[in-house]
Formats: C-alpha cells, structure tokens, sequence
C-alpha cells in the first residue's frame, strides 16, 4: 500500500468508489465525489459534502458555491502575473475554468464526506467518523503545508470536537493526522473558515468594496492563511510556494 503522492490517492480513491459505509448515503449519491487538485499541494482544503453539480459532474466545488469560493481565494490569493492575468477575465465560465486550473497546482480540494447527502443536508456524526480514515490518509497523502477547513463539519471533524466557526474562523489550530505506516501522530497547521455556502446564503459580496461582511472576513482569513503558507514553505524549502 501507497501512504504517500499520487498512487497514493489513486489506490485510496479506488478503495473508496462505490463504498457502501454509510446506507442512506449510497442511496442519495450519484456517485461517490473522491477530491482532486495537485497530489503534492502545499494546501489542502476540505469542505463538508458533494452538493448537487459536483454529485452530477463527479468534481469538488465547482457548482455555485464552489466557484464563489474560488473568487474568494482569488482575491485572498497572494499577488503573482498569473492571477492578475486570470482576474483581467470577467466572471464567466473562462474565469472560473482558468482560475480552477491554476489554483489545482497548489491546492488539493476534498470534502469531509465523499458523498452527497439527501437535500445537503448534513453528514450525521456517523457519515463523519465513517470517512474520516479515508479524509486522513488523503491528508498524509499530500503532506501539505497548511489544511484549511471550510465550515463546522470540516473543521469539528478534523479538530476531533465540535468547533463553534462563528467564533473560531480565521484561527489556525494544531491537529493530528495518524500516520497510516505507524499510527503515530502526524501534526499539521490547520486554519478555520466560514463555510462558503454559509457566505453565499449572506449574499453580502457586494460589501467587499466597503470592508464589509461575512464574504470580506473570508477573503481576511484567508490572506492570512496564504501568508501562513509562504512562510512555512519558505522555512521548509527556502523559496517563496508560487516560486516553480
Ligand atoms: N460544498 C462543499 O462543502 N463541498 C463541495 O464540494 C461543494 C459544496
């Protein structure tokens, strides 16, 4: 067995098409919505659950919320040629694609739960703990730099209790992943954001302009975990993380 890279997550992705850990879930899903992005990505972001797009289409955040969140990236993203580049393009179906294909060099993108769940509702506690070996291993896979957790359910899953976002958003809490060869504790920066569903419900997008908002605190936090990023990997390697 592969605990590390690419052929790691290929055989785990293997492992897990057409589990049948969790009952209702086999029967709401489509199909069972692995992750992707880059193997060897200094940032791993888990969200909570495949919504319907990404149920049809068998790809993470890529329906309404998925793409509000990568603007909200985009404009968190630290300053470089592409992204200026990839910003000139009006919000249409070549932004998103563009943005998408160059935020996947860095960001490896899964979700709490595999697969979706009747009307979004949320994963049970249960669901949770059935995928949570799997979310580790994906996570030990990769070995990033930095895990952003999107929401409650991410972030209560990776911290091991519940975490109240609200409150907790835009802290970086220290968590254990086990390691898959020796069971022992692999320890990763973890940082806490608003889920952005949650932000896409607030609709306050307009009030980015005015430092304002559910929307505007995101894009904060998260510049502030991208800053995180660059530094460590800087410690780690010795070159900035946008740096080929
Ligand atoms: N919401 C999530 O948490 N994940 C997705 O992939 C899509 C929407």
């Amino acid at each position: 067995m592969e605990t590390c890279g690419k052929h790691a997550l290929i055989e785990l992705s293997e492992e897990y098409d057409g589990c049948e850990k969790c009952p209702l879930l086999v029967k709401s899903r489509t199909q069972v919505v692995f992750g992707g992005g880059s193997s060897t990505a200094p940032i791993v972001i888990v969200g909570e659950a495949p919504g319907a797009e990404e149920d049809e289409e068998g790809a993470v955040f890529i329906g309404d919320c998925g793409q509000l969140f990568m603007d909200v990236i985009a404009k968190a993203w630290p300053p470089c040629p592409e992204m200026a580049e990839i910003s000139k393009i009006g919000e249409d179906k070549t932004y998103f694609h563009r943005l998408r294909d160059y935020l996947d060099e860095y960001i490896f993108w899964t979700n709490t739960g595999l697969c979706r769940p009747e009307d979004n509702r949320t994963p049970t506690a249960t669901e949770v703990k059935n995928c949570l070996d799997r979310l580790h291993r994906s996570i030990y896979a990769v070995d990033p730099v930095l895990i952003i957790a999107a929401g409650k359910v991410a972030a209560s899953a990776l911290v091991g209790k519940s975490v109240a976002i609200t409150e907790k958003r835009g802290r970086i809490f220290d968590i254990a992943i086990p390691s898959p060869v020796t069971g022992n504790p692999v320890r990763y920066p973890m940082l806490a954001i608003l889920h952005p569903s949650y932000l896409l419900r607030q609709g306050d997008q307009k009030l980015v302009k005015k430092k304002q908002g559910v929307t505007y605190q995101t894009i904060k936090d998260l510049e502030y975990g991208f800053g995180l990023v660059d530094q460590l990997y800087r410690d780690a390697y010795g070159r900035p993380f946008l740096e080929k």
